[in-house]
């Protein structure tokens, strides 16, 4: 199984983005944190910020919306041209009808589920998304500890994923180090997500490859 590397800007200098994506040229995506300062307590940026960073990344993008109302907003992050737009379940009015509505423009459509969301209704949908996101954190923050009892879901997807002999990339987002990697790996993920420890621990360079080599090694 290939693994992915989306190192996520939230921990990236805001004022130097463009040299900030230049360090991260190894990775695979580039996970875009949308924030409202509703869905979750905290504000970064929208869509105007993207259809910038769409100008000057070498790396398709990676949306990741943690706003409500993501029926009304998501269509924009595709019309941008993002790679992927994931929006959560917890927010969404109608979820399928905004997977298609997103695949229809061009993007990737994805479904993030926080920590306590169980995943079996989605189960029987999965041929609507292209990717799934579990949270391994609580959404909002970088530098938070990789919560291990979201592992079971990675597990039930993998197998539904399975099922459906379709591509569908299971993602984990928070907490992703060198040793919560290889257990996200273990457990059924191929596309990590990592913030804190792109960035703020040396070479982002890397720590991409040792982020990816850790994967590599657990994923089945
Ligand atoms: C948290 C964001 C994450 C965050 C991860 O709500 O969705 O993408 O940047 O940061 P780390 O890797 O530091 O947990
Ligand atoms: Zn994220």
């Amino acid at each position: 199984m290939t693994v992915r590397i989306a190192p996520s800007i939230l921990t990236a200098d805001f004022a130097n983005l463009e040299h900030e994506l230049g360090r991260i040229a190894t990775a695979d995506l580039v996970h875009v944190d949308v924030m409202d300062n509703h869905f979750v307590p905290n504000l970064t940026f929208g869509q105007r910020m993207v259809e910038s960073l769409q100008r000057v990344s070498p790396l398709p993008l990676d949306i990741h919306l943690m706003i409500d109302d993501p029926d009304r907003w998501a269509p924009g992050y595709a019309e941008a041209g993002a790679y992927s737009v994931t929006f959560h379940a917890e927010a969404v009015a109608d979820a399928v009808s905004l997977a298609r509505r997103l695949r229809d423009i061009g993007a990737r459509a994805g479904i993030a589920v926080k920590p306590g969301t169980p995943i079996e209704p989605y189960l029987e949908l999965l041929h609507e998304f292209d990717q799934v996101l579990v949270m391994t954190v609580e959404p909002g923050f970088g530098g938070q500890s990789f919560i291990e009892s979201t592992m079971p879901k990675l597990v039930a997807l993998r197998a539904a994923v399975a099922a459906t002999g379709l591509d569908i990339w299971l993602q984990v987002d928070g907490g992703i180090t060198e040793r919560s990697i290889a257990i996200a790996a273990e457990a059924g993920a191929d596309t990590f997500v990592a913030g804190s420890s792109v960035f703020n621990v040396g070479e982002p360079h890397m720590q991409i490859a040792l982020l990816r080599a850790a994967a590599s090694a657990h994923v089945h």
